[in-house]
């Protein structure tokens, strides 16, 4: 009974894995996808921030790892709708997160890259980013 209890436990902690890793490198194609995309860049944000204040290496490269590989979908996103130039940020983003993921326990070169992600957030968001009644959209031309 507990053995099959625990192969129960470990077959879900699979499905569960395997459904986030099928999740995560599924393509953003639609308005609702990239809102739902930038949605967990915003959470991802929150979440290493807060690991920064709390000089907690190990969750601030957890949360930067999400990021590039958000990124990565964002980059993918924009070239696919022929916009080079917010795939290009995006992958500056992607680069920076990285920066974060691999500065380890030096936390002077992860504030650094911190402040470098947060232009990027900036510079796109000034330009490709609108709201309307329902909340942010994708700036149209
Ligand atoms: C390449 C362009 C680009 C970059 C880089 C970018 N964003 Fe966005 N972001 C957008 C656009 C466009 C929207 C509006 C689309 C939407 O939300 O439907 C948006 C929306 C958002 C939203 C609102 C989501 C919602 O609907 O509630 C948050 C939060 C956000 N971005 C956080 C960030 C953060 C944090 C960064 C940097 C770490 C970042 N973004 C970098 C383009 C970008």
């Amino acid at each position: 009974m507990r053995v099959s209890r625990f192969l129960t436990a470990a077959g879900l902690a699979l499905v569960i894995a395997v459904t986030m890793s099928v999740s995560s490198l599924a393509q953003s194609k639609t308005d609702a996808d990239f809102d739902k995309l930038m949605k967990a860049v915003g959470a991802a944000n929150g979440a290493m921030r807060g690991a920064a204040k709390e000089q907690n290496a190990a969750g601030l490269a957890a949360e930067a790892a999400k990021m590039v590989s958000l990124f990565k979908d964002s980059e993918a996103f924009w070239k696919a709708r022929n916009n080079a130039e917010a795939a290009a940020w995006s992958a500056a983003a992607a680069t920076h997160a990285d920066g974060i993921a691999k500065a380890g326990a030096d936390m002077g070169a992860a504030m650094g890259r911190i402040k470098e992600l947060g232009g990027t957030c900036q510079t796109c968001h000034a330009k490709y980013r609108d709201k309307d009644a329902n909340g942010f959209i994708i700036k149209k031309g």
